[in-house]
This record gives C-alpha cells, structure tokens and sequence, in this order.
C-alpha cells in the first residue's frame, strides 16, 4: 500500500534538526525527509534561484505522495513560501498544504521574551530578505519590540562539512556572536534563525551569556505542528500513520547516510533522487 507520508525538505542535513523533533513529538507518522545536498547551501542564492529550487522539491515530494509538506529551512521559507502557498497551490495541488518554519518561531519568540530585544541569527538570504523583522512586527502581538539580526555565511557550510567541533567553527561563532550582542546590550532572546544552527549549539553556547535565551526551531516547529493537525482534521486523517521514514537525497547516498546518521542518532539508508 502506497503511504502517504509528512514531507520534510531542506537544502541539506539542517532540517533534520526539525524532523529528530518531529519524530519525538508525533512518532506515528511517516515521514519522507529530502534533502537537496547537491545543491546546498541557499543561504546564499537569489531569490529567484532558491523559489526555484524549492518549488521543485515540493512538487517531487507531491509526487511522492505527500498530503503535507514542511520546508525545514527558514532560507526557502523567507523566499520561496509566500509565492508557493498563494501562487503554485491553488493551481497545482489545493488540497494539499505547504508550511514554514519562520511564522511558528516569530509566534514562539514573542511568547519567550521578556522585554521585547530579540536577535536573529541567519543565512545571508534569511538575513536580507528582512523576513524576520517583518514577520515578528506583524505576529508579534507588539511583544517584541526592537530586532537586530546577524548574518552567518560560513555557518551553514561549517555543519555540511562535519567541522562543527573545530577550532574553525569556534573561531566564526564567536565572531558572529559578538556582532550581534554588540548590536543591542538589552538582547534577552535570540532566535537560530537557521535550522543547521542546533548542530553547532555547543558552540553558540559558549559565547552566549546564560541569561539570554536561545530559541531553537525543531521543537517547536513540532509543537505548532500538533496544533495545526488538531485545528486540521481533514489534513490529519490523510496522513499516514505507519512509523516509517524514509530519506532521499540529491547527493550520494554514502555521504548522506554517514552524516544524517551522526546528526539523528539513528541508522539511515538513504536513496538518491534527482528532480
Ligand atoms: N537550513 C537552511 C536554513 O534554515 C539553510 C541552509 C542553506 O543555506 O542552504 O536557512
């Protein structure tokens, strides 16, 4: 019987940050995880590129019978989500849903901070796309009230290349840590505006002071996620239930395999698709 599983998409290894949450949370579910590792980063590609990309990945994960797909990556979700959920959806697949990452984390912050000073930590693309301040202005509730955000370009291909317990990775996390608590003393909460960053949170700890709280996505992009099956009835019943999972990738399956394993914990056997 064809399962019909919840699509997990990311550039490469960071969404599998939000899949370790999403297979805690909601176990019963089979999951189709695809990560685009040829092609990674997006971080640093224009818009039309990464709209591009991404369309690409979800109209393959319909193909794979996806009712439901999240794109675990705040980059494509800055660039790429607006245009698929309003423009491609209503005419390639209305009664299927694409969801983000960056509307869950702006509602979660705002619960979080307590004198509205949050910091943004992302990929050049999440960065200049402004998407954050925008969207924390909009659903906010008026909670947060000044923003300031940090770009981390060497960030993203410091975890695909498995440097992350480097003297590397330690010298350019402090770098762009210090950058951004230099930009507002009052910071209390900072978002991991990327869903790699959790890979290097051993790191980002060190140099951020105890107080501030470090928002990471995976748990709470399946936090938001139960609400939204419970609010969708219809969108729940058509998932299946059969604690599978299954990962594709666009690169060779022996990379994949190796690193995915390290940073979920579990054995994986990937398979290689194009699309
Ligand atoms: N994981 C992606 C994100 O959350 C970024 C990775 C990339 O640059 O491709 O932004």
């Amino acid at each position: 019987m064809q399962i019909s599983p919840i699509g997990v998409f990311d550039s490469g290894y960071g969404g599998l940050t939000v899949l370790k949450e999403l297979r805690k949370a909601i176990p019963q579910y089979d999951f189709l995880y695809l990560g685009d590792n040829a092609r990674t980063p997006y971080g640093t590609r224009s818009f039309r590129v990464v709209y591009d990309y991404t369309l690409q990945a979800v109209k393959y994960l319909f193909s794979r019978n996806c009712p439901l797909v999240i794109i675990a990556c705040n980059t494509a979700s800055a660039k790429a989500l607006r245009n698929i959920q309003q423009l491609d959806l209503p005419h390639l697949a209305p009664d299927r849903r694409v969801l983000g990452v960056i509307r869950p984390s702006v509602e979660k912050v705002a619960e979080m901070t307590r004198n509205g000073h949050v910091g943004v930590l992302g990929t050049p693309g999440t960065i200049l796309s402004e998407s954050y301040p925008i969207e924390l202005g909009k659903w906010s509730g008026g909670k947060v009230k000044h923003v300031v955000q940090e770009a981390c370009p060497l960030w993203v291909p410091l975890v695909e290349n498995n440097e992350i317990n480097t003297k590397g990775a330690e010298f350019f996390v402090k770098k762009n840590i210090k950058n951004l608590l230099n930009k507002d003393e009052n910071l209390d909460t900072i978002i991991l505006g990327c869903t790699h960053y959790p890979l290097l949170i051993r790191q980002i700890r060190k140099f951020v002071p105890n107080d501030i709280q470090i928002l990471e996505q995976g748990e709470i992009i399946a936090e938001k996620l139960i609400h939204y099956l419970q609010r969708h009835p219809e969108m729940e019943r058509r998932i299946s239930k059969g604690n599978q999972i299954h990962f594709q990738t666009t690169e060779s399956v022996e990379n994949f395999n190796e690193k995915a394993a390290l940073f979920l914990g579990q054995q994986v056997n990937a398979e290689t698709t194009h699309f």
